[in-house]
């Protein structure tokens, strides 16, 4: 039987009636969490990215049916944590958004990544956030600020 709730940011929320729905559009009309951005819809510029049981998900075309009973982590809650706060210092402090539009699902990406194994390298960054776009082409500044927090240790 499906469940009939989804964990997001470990509060249980009831799932929507329709099962369609995109998560993306959950997270931002029904719940009000607006940090997960609307982009390009289709799975392609990463703007909406969430974590699904812990992994990347585009919450763009990630219909809420298929997340039933599972646990979804927004930008909203890993933003307060101590890996998620220094991932923010980094960013603002080298200036990495222009517009800041996708910084939310960047930020999300670079929570994935550098809450897992190193070395961390820039190309091996640049290529982790190949899926991730920025059309103000703040790539460059977004993998300083990246590289600044893998070289301090980024677990935590
Ligand atoms: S809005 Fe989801 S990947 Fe572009
Ligand atoms: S800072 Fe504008 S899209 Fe990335």
């Amino acid at each position: 039987m499906q469940s009939e709730y989804i964990l997001v940011n470990g509060v249980a929320v009831d799932m929507p009636s329709d099962g369609d729905m995109a998560l993306l559009v959950m997270l931002r009309e029904t719940l009000a969490l607006k940090g997960s951005r609307f982009g390009c819809g289709q799975g392609l510029c990463g703007a909406c990215l969430v974590l699904v049981d812990g992994r990347p998900a585009f919450s763009c075309s990630t219909p809420v049916w298929s997340v039933a009973g599972r646990s979804v982590t927004t930008v909203e809650a890993l933003v307060s944590t101590p890996l998620g706060g220094r991932i923010v210092s980094a960013l603002l402090s080298h200036q990495a958004g222009q517009c800041g539009y996708c910084l939310s699902g960047i930020f999300v990406r670079l929570y994935d990544v550098l809450s897992g194994d190193g070395p961390f390298t820039r190309a091996g960054l640049a290529e982790r956030l190949e899926r991730n776009l920025c059309r103000c082409g703040a790539h460059d500044r977004i993998l300083r600020a990246a590289l600044s927090v893998a070289v301090e240790g980024a677990v935590g």
